[in-house]
């Protein structure tokens, strides 16, 4: 199956060496081969006046924390792995139902496809843990009783039905396994307790649980509420659209809301791209491209699907496809895409609540939206990683400045703060600085004659955010994954993945995307060349969340510890090395701790994907550094700046957790006292071939029931077997 984020769209030249000052370098980099010395010295001056001063050594921030456990060592067991002393058990499995009268789920793809929408669904995803006070309203502070809210993300349809997708021709031609697939996408909310016996379980009769699916009706909020744009079939006047998909991380807000953002939701939908690209405009047509929406379609041909019971039920089948059909926008799905891309705002605290879809947060592949420093009388901020490959980071700043009064404010504040604000796109420079760049209409380029794409007005850039980030020059990056901000420091740190050879090829790095190297593979895999570990790049606001620069470096390379220093240039160790970071989440209740999860394809011949624990420093605490790069003949080399590595500066990192065969880690959350964290085990198994569904002993994994059962997406609880704090 195709990694649809493997795939990239943005075919624009967005240059990462944004200056005159960067274009010269780049020029003699190419020339010489080497800038080493002169460039190096150069770009050292540079910082010195950019950076404001650039020879304080910072406090180390880490001071006083200290992980309290020992690494696990690497694994390619089919179980989870965690440090004596903790204990991992099984809470929320794909199925466990959440309603009275549900059945247990019986896992042999025969369980009655009406009852999933009071399942759980599949791929377990990003996650928040919302603490519930002695009057059932939110209270951060609350430890043994708390709403579970996560993302459903995405399916391993083999082990859904009895025999894997029944696909005749193309075509999907039994609905109901659809039905089934359309409610194991979304969100979960559950009641968790703690009992008295310290152990953690789901309430399944609580009247908060709910699950927010594929069909769930949701409201278009802000600037591209009832636009031409988001006219359908189902809301005629473009305010509201069905449901969520591909919700990878998540975020949170200051009035207890939960943010589920959707990431690949372009891989569902599909079009006829010959006969309907003749019945669109050629902005149609620029815009859907940028996006990547069909013809391709990755997730399911849910579009395709014949034989439903009524009317109705075939109209949610066909608003997957689509094909312009009929003479108004309104009486097809021609503009259904545009209701897809968003951050959903859900009221877990509310469960008849109708979800929101903030648009002034932009329309790309959301990965997730982490909130910023929160501060009375000072505008909100949001960080967003659009995740595929050679996409932009963003941040959304409100235009109100909070007011403590609205934390119980629910989705109104979220009318408020959320729908009213200034959306910026990231570009670093090589000096170690980098700009904001708002994308507002008649700015950084955004106009209506701009070659690419021209706007319209502001909820045309909304919409098309990525159009609108290519006109301003942001800088392209290596798959921006998850968005985390120390509680300490106020740093923001994102994930990048990884990157491909042919997405970003030698002679394409920059400072903020500096590696290129050939990672060797056991003998079962290939080669993979570009920057297949992965990085994590961090920055600090110069001039707080509402500010137009920052200060970058990056945080950590991905490696394998038998690595070259140019490869492993962190110097990671046996005890932390890792591959592809994906999940980044900083704890609350031990401020300074953050929680590092991988989604690998790379390190898998000597490990399964795992969680990490780290104390890091802060933006700066390192240096410049000069790598190599090799491609074959070819040696490039790049400068770049890089935080200390781990164990300088009392800066932390030891690997916490393994997860069993196949799957991803991700999604994190906390009890408010810090004594439980929970952690997605997501897709175990997922490369089991949909010919080997009858021969249990070929699955690549049973986790988390054993025997011969069918693997499952599942959240665990840790907790410490002494009830202390997880981590510290
Ligand atoms: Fe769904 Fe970007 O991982
Ligand atoms: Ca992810
Ligand atoms: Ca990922």
């Amino acid at each position: 199956m195709i990694d649809p984020d493997d795939i990239g769209y943005n075919t624009t030249d967005n240059p990462s060496f944004s200056t005159m000052v960067d274009a010269r370098l780049s020029r003699r980099n190419l020339l010489r081969g080497s800038f080493a010395t002169a460039g190096g010295a150069m770009l050292g001056s540079i910082s010195l006046a950019a950076c404001g001063g650039g020879d304080d050594d910072p406090a180390p921030p880490a001071a006083g924390l200290k992980l309290g456990f020992n690494p696990v060592a690497k694994s390619l067991a089919d179980a989870v792995v965690v440090p004596a002393g903790y204990t991992a058990s099984v809470l929320y499995r794909l199925g466990d139902p959440i309603a009275t009268g549900v059945a247990a789920y019986k896992n042999d793809g025969t369980d009655d496809p009406a009852t999933y929408d009071r399942r759980a669904g599949d791929h377990h995803d990003g996650m928040t843990w919302f603490g519930v006070g002695a009057n059932g309203r939110w209270d951060a502070k609350a430890s043994g009783r708390g709403l579970l809210v996560m993302n459903h993300e995405s399916l391993t349809p083999v082990f859904l039905h009895p025999a894997g997708r029944t696909v005749v021709k193309g075509q999907r031609t039994v609905p109901s396994e659809v039905v089934r697939e359309f409610y194991l996408h979304g969100v979960s909310v559950i009641e968790t307790t703690k009992g008295s016996d310290g152990k953690w379980s789901y309430k399944q009769d609580s009247a908060f649980n709910r699950r927010v699916h594929t069909l769930t009706p949701m409201e278009l909020s802000g600037p591209a509420r009832g636009v031409d744009a988001a006219k359908t079939r189902y809301s005629a006047n473009g305010t509201r659209t069905r449901g969520t998909v591909n919700n990878c991380a998540n975020g949170t807000t200051p009035w207890g809301t939960y943010l589920a953002c959707e990431e690949n939701w372009y891989g569902y939908f599909y079009r006829t791209s010959a006969s309907d690209d003749a019945r669109r405009s050629a902005r149609e047509l620029a815009a859907i491209k940028r996006y990547g929406v069909g013809p391709q379609e990755f997730y399911g041909l849910w579009g395709t699907t014949q034989g439903a019971a009524d009317a109705e039920q075939q109209d949610t089948f066909d608003r997957w496809n689509l094909d312009v059909k009929g003479e108004a926008a309104t009486a097809d799905y021609r503009n259904v895409h545009n209701t897809y891309g968003w951050v959903v705002e859900i009221d877990p605290f509310t469960p008849d609540s109708t979800p929101r879809k903030r648009t002034a947060l932009g329309r790309f592949g959301h990965e997730g939206a982490c909130l910023g420093r929160v501060e009375a009388g000072k505008p909100l901020v949001w960080y967003m990683g659009d995740d595929a490959r050679n996409e932009y980071i963003y941040k959304y700043v409100s235009n109100k400045n909070w007011d403590p009064q609205d934390a119980t404010g629910g989705l109104a504040a979220g009318d408020k703060y959320m729908d009213d604000g200034r959306l910026y796109v990231a570009r670093f420079k090589a000096d170690g600085t980098g700009e904001w760049l708002e994308l507002a209409l008649g700015k950084n380029g955004i106009t209506s004659s701009n070659a690419a794409y021209g706007f319209a007005d502001q909820a045309d850039v909304v919409l098309h955010a990525r159009l609108a980030a290519d006109a301003a020059g942001a800088t392209k990056m290596d798959r921006p994954e998850w968005t985390a901000v120390n509680p300490k420091t106020g740093d923001v740190y994102v994930t990048l993945t990884n990157t491909n050879a042919s997405s970003r090829p030698i002679d394409k790095t920059d400072a903020a995307n500096p590696r290129f190297y050939n990672d060797p593979k056991g003998s079962a895999q290939t080669a993979q060349t570009g920057n297949p570990n992965g990085h994590i790049v961090r920055f600090a606001e110069n001039a707080g969340n509402a500010g137009t620069t920052f200060t970058w470096d990056v945080y950590l390379f991905g490696a394998r510890s038998t690595a070259g220093a140019d490869v492993n240039v962190s110097g990671l160790t046996a005890d932390n090395d890792f591959s592809s970071p994906d999940g980044l989440w900083f704890s609350q209740a031990s401020a300074g701790l953050a929680w590092l999860q991988t989604d690998d394809g790379a390190y898998t011949d000597v490990t399964n994907c795992m969680m990490l624990a780290a104390v890091p420093g802060k933006v700066g605490d390192g240096g410049r550094k000069t790598l190599i790069n090799k491609s074959g003949d070819t040696t490039r080399t790049q400068e770049t700046i890089v935080g200390a590595k781990p164990g300088e500066k009392d800066t932390q990192l030891k690997r916490f957790l393994i997860g069993p065969k196949g799957c991803e880690i991700t999604g994190i959350a906390e009890s408010g006292d810090g004594r439980a964290i929970f952690v997605n085990i997501q897709h175990p198994g997922e490369d089991t071939k949909d010919a080997d569904i009858g021969d249990p002993s070929k699955f690549q994994s049973h986790w988390p029931d054993g025997g011969s059962a069918r693997p499952r997406s599942a959240t665990i609880v840790i907790t410490r077997t002494d009830g202390g704090v997880v981590g510290v």
